[in-house]
Order: structure tokens, then C-alpha cells, then sequence
């Protein structure tokens, strides 16, 4: 299956789309992933997104829409794929449904402190991305990532300030595609507030595997 996840920033879409990839073998595709991929490696993508992204804003949909494009094109997307964090705008929905055929758009529903709450603990690995929480999903080491023994850090975009845009900006350009895909009829719900493990039985039985 294709799916898009919809969700707020902080809404959990990552912690899920891990495992839910895992579980339908399938590989999960995060716009933001790739971008803070690319500031890492220092390319030029990753220099034109990077204050961008560090204050919360939107990358241009132009440049979004060229990489997912490129990156479907790949032949481990043929069995399915889950886009996490794209499309995050109308344009980008649009040009989606000319590369792509959708067959779910989750939306992760919580609400804003409940985010807020989520960002503002977030612990990310440096070398294999696996999240954390200090306070509901702390890593074993103070520190250190359980999987891979990495280093955990901060991201420069959960800023109190940055928090604010990031919620400001999905109210205004990306929380209108709920009812774009309701409109299309592949919208499936989900209640985001439960734990982690919740969350992921929940979208099991939703589709069935
Ligand atoms: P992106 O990386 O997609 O960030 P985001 O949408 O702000 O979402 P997050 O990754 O912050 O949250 P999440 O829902 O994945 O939550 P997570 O699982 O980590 O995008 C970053 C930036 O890139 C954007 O701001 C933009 O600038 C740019 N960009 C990306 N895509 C773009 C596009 N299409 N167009 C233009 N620009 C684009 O969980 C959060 C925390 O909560 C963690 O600490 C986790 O441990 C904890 N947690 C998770 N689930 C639970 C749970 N069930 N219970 C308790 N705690 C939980
Ligand atoms: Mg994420
Ligand atoms: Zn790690």
C-alpha cells in the first residue's frame, strides 16, 4: 500500500512510520529525514533548506516536489511506501496525484500541547535517526541511542520558538489537506495520543497486517 502520513509536527509520524515499515516491509520515506540527511552531508540542497527548516518554515515546493519525485522513481517503492511529512502543502498534494496513486492518508490527531509537550523532550540518534523522549520513551544511557549506541541530540527546529512557526505554519498550509483527502476518500484517522505501541496496534488493524 501507498501511504501518506498527515499529521502536526511532534505528532509521532516518525516513531510510527519506523515500525509500521518494518511490519509491511516497506521503505518509509521522510521529507525531513532527507533534508536534515542533505544539511548533514553539506550539499547544496542542505544549505539552501537549512534556515529554513531551523526556523520552522516551509522548503519551496518546488524543491520538495523534484526530490519525492525522484525518490518514487526508485524500485524499492514498487510494493508500497510510506511518505511521511509529504505532501505538506495543496501544490504538493496536487503534484503528488500526477506521479502517484495514494491508497491511504493517515492523519495523526492530537492536539497542539500535546505536541508541544512531545518536541520539546525529543531526543534524535546522530547516526541512525531512532527517536527518543526524556520523559516517555527515555534511552537506556543518558546520551546514548539503545539501538546503536550513537549519540542523541537535540534538532536545531525544537526551539521553543521554532515549535511555535512549525505549528502556525501546518495550521495554515498543510492541515487543509485533511479535507483534501477526505474529499477523495482516502482519509483514515488516527487517535496519536495513545503510547507508541497503542498507536501502531491501532494502525495494524486498520489495514490488516
Ligand atoms: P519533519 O522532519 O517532517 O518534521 P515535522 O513535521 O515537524 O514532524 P516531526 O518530525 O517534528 O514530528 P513527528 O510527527 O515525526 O514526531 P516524532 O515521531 O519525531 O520536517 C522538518 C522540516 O523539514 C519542516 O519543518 C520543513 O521545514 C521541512 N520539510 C519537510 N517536509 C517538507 C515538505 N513536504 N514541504 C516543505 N518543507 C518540508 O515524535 C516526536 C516526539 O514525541 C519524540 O520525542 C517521540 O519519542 C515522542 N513520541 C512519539 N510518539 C509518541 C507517543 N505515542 N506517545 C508519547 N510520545 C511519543
Ligand atoms: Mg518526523
Ligand atoms: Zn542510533
Amino acid at each position: 500500500m501507498n501511504f501518506i502520513f498527515l499529521g502536526p509536527p511532534g505528532a509521532g509520524k516518525g516513531t510510527l512510520a519506523k515500525e509500521a515499515a518494518k511490519s509491511f516491509s516497506i521503505p518509509h520515506i521522510s521529507t525531513g529525514d532527507i533534508f536534515r540527511e542533505n544539511i548533514k552531508n553539506g550539499t547544496e540542497l542542505g544549505k539552501k533548506a537549512k534556515a529554513i527548516i531551523d526556523a520552522g518554515g516551509l522548503v519551496s515546493d518546488e524543491i520538495t516536489i523534484d526530490l519525492v519525485k525522484d525518490r518514487l522513481s526508485k524500485p524499492d517503492t514498487k510494493n508500497g511506501y510510506i511518505l511521511d511529512g509529504f505532501p505538506r502543502t495543496i501544490p504538493q498534494a496536487k503534484a503528488l496525484d500526477e506521479f502517484a496513486s495514494i491508497d491511504a492518508a493517515v492523519n495523526f490527531d492530537i492536539a497542539d500541547e500535546a505536541v508541544v509537550e512531545r518536541l520539546g523532550g525529543r531526543l534524535c540518534c546522530r547516526d541512525c535517526g531512532q527517536m527518543y523522549h526524556i520523559k516517555f520513551n527515555p534511552p537506556k544511557i543518558e546520551g546514548k541511542c539503545d539501538k546503536c549506541g550513537g549519540e542523541l541530540y537535540t534538532r536545531d527546529d525544537d526551539s521553543a520558538e521554532s515549535i511555535k512557526n512549525r505549528l502556525v505554519v501546518y495550521r495554515q498550509s498543510t492541515a487543509p489537506l485533511i479535507d483534501f483527502y477526505k474529499d477523495k476518500g482516502n482519509l483514515v484517522n488516527i487517535d496519536a495520543r495513545p503510547a507508541p505501541e497503542k498507536v501502531l496496534e491501532d494502525f495494524k488493524s486498520k489495514f490488516a497486517k
